[in-house]
């Protein structure tokens, strides 16, 4: 593997950092990259492989990333996130069509184009049901609509204003907020999550109003927490995430329980054969239970949070075997890009 070459793009407190760490702990030569750069496809001509975490946050790769990425694939170079991996991250609408497409378990989803379609449903269905916008996380523009009069608010917002698509800086704020117990650590807290919520802030003013489309799932009650199973090849981790107090929405509570005895081991068989049928080689999915306790997918990302997953200090095999041991994903994924090349290198 002496000769391969890998490209990086830095991104501080991104998967990026976990890659570079253990490139040097293995002692595998690396070079820092930037995708924004102009001429980025001339100097990526001689690498093997580029791995970018980029995400809903950078407003700027949410113009470009997925088509240059495509194209560098094209180019024969070995990418991290690949099209199947990314095309519908961040897209609760992407979503929908792709896990129908292959009778994936997904809560059952409606959208709208039009006004007069979207009222129409909302006059002949029941309620209450969960609106969404595409994009988001950490439940920040999820909401629950209780009757017919509040959904066609929300119509009549999709199709004049717009929404503005908000990134989960306050639900994240007061959710680390509420985790520090250390009454003195409040200040040292505000000034360590100052940088990122000013970097939320800005991307949020680039981001365009949400409109045109009207984006409406079944109301899955009495849901105590969803289940997050990220699956990496071979691997898959998983932990739960009790809801709110008062609320039904459990992403972003960052009140996780790892205790993988109460995992619904459904939920990971659900995962792993979804990933395979989409080639994906990093998903995470969010699942919720109906009342007879089968898993249905809410939905599912290629960005999450690493540390979570880490914690997990386990993983199942494909045969849903467990292996003990924490493992970063960022390893795995790294594992897994390299022993591609490497198979690929041997059979030439
Ligand atoms: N259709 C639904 N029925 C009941 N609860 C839901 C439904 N969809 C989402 N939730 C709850 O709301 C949370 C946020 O929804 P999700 O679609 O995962 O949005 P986000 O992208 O913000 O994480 C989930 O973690 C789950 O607890
Ligand atoms: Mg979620």
């Amino acid at each position: 593997m002496k000769d391969l070459r890998i490209a990086i793009h830095d991104r501080k407190g991104s998967f990026s950092d976990r890659w570079i760490e253990y490139c040097k702990e293995r002692h595998i030569s690396y070079s820092i990259v930037n995708c924004y750069d102009s001429d980025i496809i001339t100097k990526l001509k001689d690498f093997d492989v580029l791995l970018w975490h980029w995400d809903h946050g950078d407003p700027k790769a949410i113009l470009f990333a997925r088509q240059f990425l495509l194209s560098v694939e094209n180019m024969g170079i070995k990418v991290f996130p690949n099209i199947n991996t990314c095309w519908h991250f961040d897209d609760k609408v992407g979503q929908k069509y792709m896990l129908e497409s292959i009778g994936a378990p997904l809560v059952p989803s409606h959208v709208f184009y039009d006004k007069k379609d979207a009222i129409d449903w909302i006059e002949t269905t029941n309620f209450p049901k969960v609106f969404k916008l595409r994009g988001g996380a950490g439940s920040s523009n999820v909401s629950l609509i209780k009757n017919q009069a509040d959904a066609k608010k929300m119509v009549k917002i999709a199709f004049g204003r717009g929404f503005r698509a908000n990134a989960s800086y306050f639900s994240d704020f007061s959710t680390k907020m509420r985790k520090t117990r250390i009454k003195n650590d409040y200040l040292g807290k505000i000034k360590r999550l100052l940088p990122s919520l000013v970097s939320i802030y800005v991307s949020n003013k680039m981001r365009a109003r949400e409109k045109g489309y009207i984006y409406f799932q079944n109301f899955i009650p009495d849901n105590k927490y969803d289940t997050r199973i990220t699956v990496i090849g071979n691997r898959a981790f998983g932990f739960r995430r009790m809801v709110r107090k008062n609320d039904f929405r459990a992403s972003g509570s960052g009140n996780i329980d790892y205790d993988l005895s109460k995992i619904n081991t459904k939920c990971v068989a659900i995962a792993f054969e979804v990933a395979e049928k989409l080639q994906s080689q990093s998903m995470a999915f969010d699942f919720i239970e109906d009342e007879n306790s089968n898993p249905l997918i809410v939905e599912v990302s290629y960005c999450y949070l690493a540390s979570a997953v880490q914690a997990c200090n386990g993983h199942w095999d494909k045969d849903l075997n467990r292996h003990e041991g924490a493992m970063w994903p960022q390893d795995a994924i790294m594992a897994d890009m390299l022993a591609r090349i490497d198979t690929k290198k041997q059979s030439k």
